[in-house]
C-alpha cells in the first residue's frame, strides 16, 4: 500500500517534472530568443550583422546613396553611402506640366523624386548627427512603422517614394537590427533640401 502510493507519487513527480520541463523549455526558448534580441545592446555584433544583411538586401541604397554613372550603369560613391540627396545638389529643370498630368520623375541616381506630392529628397541615414546619429531606437521604429519624419509623433508624414508602408511589416527585432547597422555606418555630414510642394514648381 505504502509502496504503491510511493510509486504513484514517483510517477506523478516524474510526469510533473517532464511536463514542467517541456513547458519551461518551450516558454524559455521563445522568451529567450525575443528578449535576448530585445536586450541585446545596439552594438552587439549579432544585431549589426543582421542589419547589414537586411539593409544590403532591401535596396536602401537605391534612394539614399548618391551614385556616379560608369560603363556598368549606376555605381555607389562609397564615401557618400546613405547620405541622401547632396545638400548642394542641383536638379535638372522639372517639367511641372508633365508632373501635374500625373508623371513621376526620379533623378538618375534615384536620390530625388518629383510626383503629385511635390519634390522629395532621399534622407541622410548615416550615423552622422545630420543623419540618424542622434536618433533613439524609438524614433527609428516610429519613423518606419508610422511613416513619420524623424520618427516624431507630431511631425509630418514621410513622403513617397520612401516605402515605409512596406517596411513597417518587418518585426521589431529586424527594425532594431537595421537601426543598429545604420549606427555603424560612416558618418557623412549632409542636410538634404526640404521637400517642395507641387505648387512651388514653375
Ligand atoms: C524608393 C526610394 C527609397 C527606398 C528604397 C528607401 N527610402 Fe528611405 N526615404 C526615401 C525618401 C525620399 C525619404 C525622405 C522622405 C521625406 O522627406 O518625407 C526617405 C526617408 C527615410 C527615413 C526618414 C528620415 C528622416 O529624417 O525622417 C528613414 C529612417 C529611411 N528613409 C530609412 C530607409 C531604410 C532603412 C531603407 C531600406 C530598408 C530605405 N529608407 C529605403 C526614399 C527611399
Amino acid at each position: 500500500m505504502f509502496r504503491s502510493i510511493r510509486i504513484t507519487i514517483a510517477i506523478a513527480a516524474v510526469a510533473g517534472v517532464t511536463i514542467v520541463a517541456c513547458t519551461n523549455t518551450t516558454a524559455s526558448e521563445k522568451t529567450a530568443t525575443s528578449s535576448e534580441i530585445a536586450a541585446a545592446p545596439l552594438d552587439s555584433s549579432a544585431l549589426v550583422k543582421r542589419g547589414d544583411y537586411l539593409v544590403n538586401a532591401m535596396g536602401c541604397d537605391d534612394c539614399h546613396s548618391p551614385k556616379t554613372f560608369g560603363p556598368q550603369g549606376p555605381q555607389l560613391i562609397q564615401e557618400l553611402r546613405f547620405s541622401g540627396f547632396p545638400q548642394d545638389g542641383k536638379l535638372p529643370p522639372i517639367d511641372a506640366e508633365q508632373v501635374k498630368k500625373g508623371w513621376t520623375l526620379m533623378s538618375p541616381d534615384l536620390t530625388s523624386a518629383v510626383g503629385p506630392w511635390g519634390v522629395s529628397y532621399g534622407a541622410n541615414i548615416t550615423s552622422d548627427e545630420t543623419g540618424i546619429g542622434n536618433w533613439t531606437e524609438e524614433q527609428f521604429l516610429n519613423a518606419i512603422k508610422k511613416g513619420k519624419y524623424k520618427g516624431l509623433d507630431n511631425s509630418r508624414p514621410l513622403l513617397p517614394p520612401m516605402p515605409w508602408f512596406v517596411y513597417k511589416n518587418l518585426n521589431d527585432e529586424d527594425l532594431r537590427a537595421i537601426f543598429a547597422y545604420l549606427k555603424t555606418t560612416k558618418p557623412v555630414k549632409n542636410v538634404p533640401p526640404s521637400p517642395k510642394p507641387i505648387s512651388e514648381l514653375n
